[in-house]
């Protein structure tokens, strides 16, 4: 039996053995040690996939429920159960789902049936404590439907630490700042050589915070400042025989901020006025473009495309969108300038954010380095925040997607030995 860690990501999950080795868990994927956090249901099917090869299924036919970003209902107190098939699942009951095929992959992988498990949580899932508690206490139940016998928490920042650690020669206070997909994480913690190896590390932690940007926001920013006008922002329409114009209502632009919340628009009302704009709009494509997106499901490869333009936008000082399906005909090109120009509310989030937790630290304490992890600790106007907070000689980095995996599986080793 074999205990391992898991990093259960809002878009990326991964497993690690007690030496840190990261397990391949899908030979078949762009990258085989990262599992995408997503489950696809098919309607003409029983058959039940998960990450890469739910994602290759649900681009060559979109009929069935696709499902991601279940890491982020954890602390949803009104998001308890759903339907699928037939059935009524609860949130644990999904994501056990999912953490049963990982489990599974993982083992197959590791050549011996993983059975314990150390697996990652935010600092803060919620501020508020009970939310927080009832958020882990669903993940805790989740794994366990998922057959690991033996559950036990450890928070991401600390995880990504430890990987950190390993390399140092002296004591330090170390600021660890995790960027994911949907939260940042921010923890001020002592590691070095004379606490490495402790098994409960919470005594480590001086100060903690967390803040909901994350890549998917930045993606949202992408969709807000450069293809509304694709999607008939602006536009207007008439009702009846009357003359007067109408504006489109700003709801529907909002909806299109996040691929999930698209669906919502296929509801009657919305349905009904998609239907009289495109008979009066002054901007028929659009609203064709808009009637297509919607009612043919392309959100999720649309928001694949604008991924794919902001990864760009960390090395290069443009990137280009072209998106041709159905009526809908994109050719943008994003330069860096104007995508830092519409995400600096996130970047003046996440300095909001530092300068609390800071304020929070006693007065004599120094942080000797700031490490950066996570995805979206890629992006070029994160780094030069915390550049210009602390200096650039401060700021370390190791591989942003695998840190607090192999955290978790050099946590495991320790914790299951006890
Ligand atoms: N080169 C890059 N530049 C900018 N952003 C990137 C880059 N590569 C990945 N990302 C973004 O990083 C995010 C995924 O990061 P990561 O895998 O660390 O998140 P996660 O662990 O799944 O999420 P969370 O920690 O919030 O639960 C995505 O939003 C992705 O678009
Ligand atoms: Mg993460």
């Amino acid at each position: 039996m074999l205990v391992c860690g898991l990093d259960f990501g809002t878009s990326n999950t991964a497993v690690a053995l007690p030496t840190g080795a990261v397990l391949s868990l899908d030979e078949k994927a762009p990258q085989p040690r990262l599992f995408r956090s997503v489950l696809f249901f098919p309607e003409d099917s029983r058959e039940t996939l998960a990450g890469h090869e739910a994602i290759e299924r649900y681009q060559e036919d979109n009929a069935g429920r696709f499902i991601q970003s279940m890491k982020t209902w954890l602390p949803a107190t009104t998001f308890t159960r759903t339907q699928l098939r037939g059935r009524t699942l609860s949130l644990e009951e999904l994501i056990a789902v999912f953490l049963r095929r990982v489990r599974t992959l993982a083992s197959a992988s590791a050549g011996e049936e993983v059975s314990s498990v150390v697996l990652g949580r935010p600092a803060r899932f919620s501020t508020e404590a009970k939310t927080d508690a009832f958020a882990e206490a669903r993940l805790k139940q989740a794994a366990t439907l998922a057959g690991f016998t033996d559950v036990r928490f450890v928070i991401e920042p600390i995880a990504a630490a430890l990987a950190y650690e390993s390399t140092l020669t002296r004591d330090e206070v170390v600021l660890v700042a995790d960027f994911g997909a949907g939260t940042s994480d921010l923890t001020v913690m002592h590691l070095g050589p004379s606490r490495r190896g402790r098994a409960d590390r919470k005594s480590d932690v001086v100060a903690s915070s967390g803040v909901y940007v994350g890549g998917d926001r930045f993606d949202s920013a992408i969709m807000k400042s450069a293809l509304l006008k694709y999607f008939g922002q602006g536009s207007t329409y008439t009702v009846g025989h009357s003359t007067q114009r109408l504006p489109m209502p700003s709801y529907i632009s909002s909806r299109l901020l996040s691929w999930n919340e698209m669906s919502l628009i296929r509801e009657k009302t919305t349905r009904e006025l998609i239907d009289l704009m495109l008979e009066s709009s002054d901007r028929l494509p659009a609203i064709e473009a808009l009637n297509d997106l919607v009612m043919e499901n392309l959100g999720f490869r649309l928001y694949r495309a604008i991924e794919r333009a902001k990864v760009e936008l960390s090395t290069k000082k443009e990137a280009r969108i072209d998106f041709e399906e159905a009526r809908i005909t994109i050719h943008e090109t994003i330069t860096l300038e104007a995508f830092e120009a519409a995400t600096t509310h996130l970047i003046d989030e996440l300095e909001v954010c530092t300068d609390e937790l800071l304020a929070r630290l006693p007065k004599d304490l120094t942080i000797d380095s700031v490490f950066l992890t996570g995805g979206s600790s890629q992006v070029p106007s994160v780094q030069r925040l915390f550049a210009r907070k602390f200096g650039n000689e401060k700021l370390r980095t190791a591989d942003a997607f695998t840190s607090v995996v192999e955290g978790l599986g050099r946590a495991a080793a320790s914790t299951f030995s006890d």
